[in-house]
């Protein structure tokens, strides 16, 4: 049967806690999962042959904030690593595939722009699936030509400040509000015809 997308956002919202606030991010990696899995005519509408290259808000929660975009990309790229900031953020395949690279950070961050990180774990996401993020989680992700899928975050990444760590030279750095979510979103500016 089909998961209908409106659905989908009454279920994100209601996998919100009353009493913390906070979001049940693996409850919403599933309905995710499942929109991907059931709603073909959503999936082609945005992800599609068709769905216009570039970064689409598709949906804003008023009363919780996630809010849900189409990404889709014209060109691959590998990002570096980076976190989120204060959002979490769910990552659902459409179409090709994303390469996905967990970092785990092993300094404590008392050194202004020095940060020591590891690779944790590296998956690949195919058409269907869900990775997810929690706040200040670090990863890497990579991906083909004509790569889509949908993102579901907490807060609006293009407003806050998140981090992008470069391993080989323990370093780190602020990306400043605005440009945020450059990892993602840069591949798009670079590329746009
Ligand atoms: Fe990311």
């Amino acid at each position: 049967m089909t998961y209908e997308f409106e659905t989908f956002c009454a279920d994100c919202r209601d996998a919100y806690d009353p009493e913390s606030g906070d979001a049940d991010i693996e409850a919403i990696r599933q309905c995710l999962e499942k929109l991907l899995q059931t709603n073909t005519e959503f999936v082609e509408a945005h992800c599609g042959a068709d769905a216009e290259y570039g970064v689409h808000e598709i949906y804003r929660d008023p009363a919780k904030g996630f809010i849900v975009y189409a990404h889709n990309f014209p060109k691959g790229r590998t990002s570096p690593p980076h976190d989120h900031g204060e959002s979490w953020a769910v990552y659902g395949q459409a179409k090709k595939f994303t390469d996905m690279t967990e970092w785990r950070r092993l300094d404590d961050g008392s050194r202004d722009g020095f940060a020591e990180i590891e690779e944790a774990n590296t998956y690949r996401l195919e058409p269907g699936m869900v990775g997810k993020f929690g706040p200040h989680d670090i990863h890497q992700i990579h991906f083909e030509d004509d790569a889509r899928l949908i993102r579901v975050t907490g807060a609006d990444l293009f407003v806050m400040d998140t981090l992008t760590y470069d391993p080989a030279t323990h370093s780190v750095k602020t990306v400043g509000t605005g440009s945020a979510a450059d990892t993602e979103r840069g591949a798009i500016d670079s590329t746009a015809a």
